[in-house]
């Protein structure tokens, strides 16, 4: 109970640091470019009212959580897969010399980056941050021979399907080389979802691989990096998929920059 109390009250102290940035954007009248001003403004298709502000603190919470942990999460994994994998580090890096140059990264060209991507949609099918999610079944239903009565909980589990032998190949060894450009046509739609699927698909999806693609970016145009310690680490399933222990790392500078 002490620990609900205490979850409780930073809940309500998370709330009160996001009203006050939600209320000061609308009483000192600010109007920035970003996700907030995008929650504040847009009216609702049917209604054509805003949100009010409950739901706009609703919402915005669940972008920050949503969208913090996951992503650095998922940057770690991609690290450490880099570190144990450093032929993929030289790969990303004169893909980078090769589509960016010495320009600074910019929205078409991160796109062009596709070995890079590669690498961050293999390190999310080993590593998938979020290992699992969560499904009401409308109606009474059947999944191969299994019977779904209506209003159960199935839980649809990404880590063990982004391994399931019937979809892919060798499937713990790390092959960026799996997500070329025509393969997808090999494996059912749904065998890679780090994402989740269907109409609630995560919200952030792209914005997250253009965060991660910039971070890796940066990193790679300019170190090298190894792990302190060659053990694997191993995973620690909580909500995210989690390092059981501190992935350490050393950087040092890359040795044509
Ligand atoms: C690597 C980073 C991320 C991963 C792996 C990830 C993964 C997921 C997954 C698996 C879901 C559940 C989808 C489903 O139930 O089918 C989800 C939902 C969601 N994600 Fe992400 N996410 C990431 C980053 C982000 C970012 C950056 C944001 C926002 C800025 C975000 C916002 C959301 C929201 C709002 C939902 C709920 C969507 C809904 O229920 O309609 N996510 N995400």
């Amino acid at each position: 109970m002490a620990s609900q109390a205490k979850y409780q009250q930073l809940r309500r102290d998370g709330d009160a640091i996001a009203l006050r940035h939600i209320r000061a954007r609308i009483t000192e009248g600010l109007r920035e470019n970003d996700i907030l001003q995008v929650l504040l403004e847009t009216p609702y298709q049917d209604t054509g009212q805003t949100m009010d502000e409950p739901l706009v603190l609703t919402e915005s919470l669940q972008m920050l959580v949503a969208g913090n942990q996951t992503s650095s999460n998922a940057l770690t994994w991609i690290f450490y897969l880099l570190a144990r994998h450093p032929k993929y580090i030289r790969e990303i890096r004169d893909e980078v010399v090769a589509v960016i140059g010495e320009n600074a990264i910019d929205y078409q060209n991160l796109h062009q980056l596709e070995g890079t991507v590669r690498v961050i949609d293999e390190a999310m099918r080993l590593f998938p941050p979020f290992w699992m999610i969560d499904r009401v079944a409308l109606k009474t239903d059947e999944i191969g021979g299994i019977h779904i009565p209506a209003g159960v909980m199935v839980i649809p589990y990404i880590y063990g399907t982004h391994r399931n032998p019937a979809q892919w190949e060798d499937v713990e060894t790390f092959d960026p080389r799996r997500f070329e450009r025509g393969r997808s046509k090999e494996r059912h739609p749904f065998a890679f979802i780090p994402f989740g699927g269907g109409p609630r698909l995560c919200l952030g999806a792209n914005l997250a691989v253009m965060q991660i693609l910039m971070i890796v970016v940066a990193f790679v145009r300019h170190y090298d990096f190894t792990l302190a310690n060659d053990e694997p680490v191993a995973i620690q399933p909580k909500m995210l998929l989690q390092p059981q222990s501190a992935v350490i790392m050393n950087f040092q500078a890359a040795k044509h920059t």
